[in-house]
Order: structure tokens, then sequence, then C-alpha cells
């Protein structure tokens, strides 16, 4: 059984139909790429996944389960994680404070089965490579370092689905690396993920499959070397080639 289903899924704002008939499988341990221009629709489908918007048709289903009216914090519970870009973090509290925060809003049962907090704390800080700053505050931190600490808190979480949208936009090539490496570390560890990316390369190397949206509907659906060599994809994505 798929870990996620979307069928049929349609969404509109007044008469502007923004997503149309959206419908694909995901099998869990896959690391999914979500591509498409701008306005396409990503972080709609984003907002549609994680509950904070309601399709006009079609369903969600999470483990088999219907999940299409669930509101946003019975989706969290049921695993589904996203990373808002530095949200949350909290700049006063020291970086171990703010994972800290994120695992004491768990229920009492998900903290249980995570074990020994100190112990997540420290592993959620070498994840994100950031222990030497453990006793800082967080708002010392550059914008790169927060989205990481912000990525590897709710990795640890006890989530297994997380909607990343654009990790990788405005950080270094060093950084990019860094967050790839932690997606990788995600899949490894048999979690599911479907990442936003505008990166092809970051994509390639990091993604099973990959889904290409274009004015809200799925137009592309393959393995990220057959998706790549898409002359469709040439077209929407990068513009008519001006010498044809
Ligand atoms: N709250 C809203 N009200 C009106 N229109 C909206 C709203 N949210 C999104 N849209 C419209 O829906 C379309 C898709 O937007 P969305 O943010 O999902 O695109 P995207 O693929 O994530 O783009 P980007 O790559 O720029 O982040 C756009 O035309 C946008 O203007
Ligand atoms: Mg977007």
């Amino acid at each position: 059984m798929p870990i996620l289903s979307v069928s049929g899924l349609s969404f509109s704002i007044g008469d502007h139909q923004i997503l149309k008939n959206i419908s694909f499988d995901v099998d869990e341990g896959e690391v999914i790429g979500l591509i498409g221009p701008n306005g396409s629709g990503k972080t709609t489908l984003f907002n549609v996944l994680s509950g904070f918007l309601k399709p006009i048709s079609g369903t969600v289903h999470l483990r088999g389960k219907d999940i299409t009216r669930a509101i946003p914090s019975k989706r969290a519970q049921m695993g589904i994680g996203r990373v808002f870009q530095n949200f949350g973090i909290f700049r006063e509290m020291t970086l171990e404070e703010n994972v800290l925060v994120a695992l004491e809003s768990l229920s009492k049962d998900q903290r249980g089965e995570l074990g020994d907090l100190k112990e997540v704390v420290k592993g959620t800080l070498e994840m994100a490579g950031l222990t030497q700053f453990a006793k800082q505050k967080a708002g010392s931190l550059s914008g790169g370092q927060m989205r990481l600490l912000e990525m590897s808190r709710t990795f640890k979480t006890g989530k297994d689905l997380f909607l990343l949208d654009e990790p990788t936009a405005g950080v270094s090539p060093k950084m990019t690396h860094q967050i790839s490496d932690l997606i990788t570390g995600l899949k490894k560890s048999g979690k599911t993920a479907l990442v936003i990316e505008h990166d092809l390369p970051f994509i390639g190397k990091i993604c099973d499959k990959v889904i290409v949206l274009d004015v809200g509907e799925i137009v592309l659906h393959g393995k990220p070397s057959e998706v790549q060599k898409s002359k469709e994809l040439q077209e929407i994505y990068f513009g008519a080639d001006p010498t044809t």
C-alpha cells in the first residue's frame, strides 16, 4: 500500500482553478521531486496535502486512511511533517531549547517512542551539523543554518512523510550539499519525502521520481533521468528554444 495516495485532487479560488485533477501515489521510503514553473501550484498542493486548504474535489489517503477532511494538526499527528522555512525558530532561545520545545509539543505517546529527550536533542544538532552552537541563541545563526536546524528538528520528531518546500532556496552550494546529505540520510532511515525544488541537478541527485506540474496539472511523472531528457520539460521549464 502506498504511504500517500492522491486521487483526482482539484483546488480553486473563485473561478481560478489552481490544481486540476492531480493523482499520484508515493511509496514508503521514496523521495519525490516536485518541479514546475513559478505559479504552477506546487506550494498550493503542499497546502492541500497538509490540510491548510480544502480541495474542491478528490481525495488524499495516508496509509490507506482517508485524510481529505482532516485538520492540519491531525495530519501532523498521523506523521506528516511540513518544513516551513525559518518558521517556528525562537531566536531568543538556544539551539538546544529550540529542539526541546518541538519535542515537548508532541503527545506523550509520541515522546515516549523517541526515548531519552536529551539524546534526541543531541542527535538532532549532530544531524544539523550544529553541535558546536548548542548553547548559543538561535538568532545568532545564519539563515541557512536556521534552515538546517528547522529541517533536522522536523525530521527527528517521529514523522514519516515530509513536505519540503524549496529547501535549498537562497543557500550556498556548500549548504545545498549539507541539505542534500540530510535528505539522503532521511531516505536511508526509511522515511518518505516530497521535495519542491527549482534546482534540477539537486533533484536528480536525491529523488527516485519527479513530478512536473504546469498550470496546476501533472504533465510529466517519472525517473529524474527520463524527465530531464524530455523535450516537454525543456519547453515548460526553460522556455521555448530560440534556435528552433
Ligand atoms: N491565497 C491565494 N489567493 C489567490 N491566488 C492564489 C493564492 N495562493 C496561490 N494562488 C495562485 O495559485 C497559483 C499557484 O501558486 P503556488 O504558490 O502554488 O505556486 P508555486 O508553484 O508554489 O510557485 P513558486 O515556484 O513561485 O513558489 C498562482 O497563480 C497563485 O497566484
Ligand atoms: Mg511555491
